[in-house]
């Protein structure tokens, strides 16, 4: 089996805001399971591929979701002409060929889902296929990665215990108001001013989180209002479009958000 298309052929751009690349080959090089902790548009997918590409190693990513069974993320037999086929799975693939499996938004599978990956994340790092009646022992260059939005589970949807203690974590926010400048500008194409402005805007958003907002603008946002700005939008609509309508439906919040925009500017 050939996992060439899951290699990055280019590098992700990716600016650090730490020593989280370090932390990460290191951890990587230990073969720990690892879990990437922030809120929604901080760069943490952004991080794991920027670091599957630094590493060589292809990326296999799956976005977890309520309705995902331990079948999905293992494999199952599916009837074709010769009869019935063993199709593996994501993870399986990653365990068998040596790929870093990312499994974005964790919290969102079922628990009795995510049990599937405990075998795999202690020192045995082996899959049991029961269809199958196969056992996987992981390649040597299999990782697990996760990513979890601390904060917007309910108590119904947060890890169990014995998932959690299985991974060392890193810790993504949005980061210092230079590098965000920086990262911003990159990604859009905007002047370095503009960016600034942009973040500024954001740092009040951000002070309002729990205030009325249940998040503040993040980077993801300002990079999608400065791809507005260098296809020619004025600032003020480019942040109305791209961060005021979709953060809050509260008409005085919204306002609120205006006024905060038009005395950054
Ligand atoms: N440190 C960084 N270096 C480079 N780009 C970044 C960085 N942080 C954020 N970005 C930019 O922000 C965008 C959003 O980041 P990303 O998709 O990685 O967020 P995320 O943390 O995975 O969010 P979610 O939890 O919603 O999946 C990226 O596409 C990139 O443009
Ligand atoms: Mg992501």
């Amino acid at each position: 089996m050939d996992l060439s298309n899951y290699l990055l052929t280019g590098q992700p751009y990716y600016h650090p805001v730490g020593n989280e690349v370090a932390l990460f080959e290191a951890a990587y090089a230990a073969r720990l399971p690892m879990m990437l902790k922030g809120p929604t548009g901080c760069g943490k997918t952004r991080f794991i591929e920027h670091m599957a590409w630094r590493l060589g190693k292809p990326l296999i990513t799956v976005a977890c979701h309520e309705d995902m069974t331990a079948s999905d993320l293992v494999g199952r037999f599916l009837l074709d002409a010769e009869g019935t086929v063993w199709h593996d799975g994501p993870l399986t693939l990653s365990v068998r060929h040596g790929a870093i499996c990312y499994l974005d938004e964790i919290v969102e599978a079922r628990q009795d889902t995510t049990v599937v990956i405990h075998p795999l994340t202690d020192d045995r790092r082996i899959l049991p296929l029961e269809k199958k009646n196969e056992l996987v022992r992981a390649h040597p260059d299999f990782q697990i990665v996760i990513s979890y939005n601390p904060g917007y589970q309910s108590v119904i949807k947060d890890l169990k215990e014995s998932t959690k203690q299985r991974f060392a974590a890193l810790d993504f926010s949005y980061p210092e108001a230079s590098i965000e400048t920086e990262i911003v500008a990159h990604e859009s194409g905007i002047a370095h001013e503009d960016a600034a402005v942009l973040v500024r805007i954001a740092g009040r958003t951000r002070n309002l989180k729990g205030h009325g907002l249940d998040e503040g603008a993040s980077t993801r946002m300002l990079v999608q209002a400065g791809r507005l700005m260098s296809r020619s939008i004025p600032l003020r609509e480019a942040c109305e479009v791209a961060i005021v309508l979709p953060i809050s439906d509260d008409p005085d919040m919204r306002r609120a958000l205006t006024e905060t925009i038009a005395a950054c500017v």
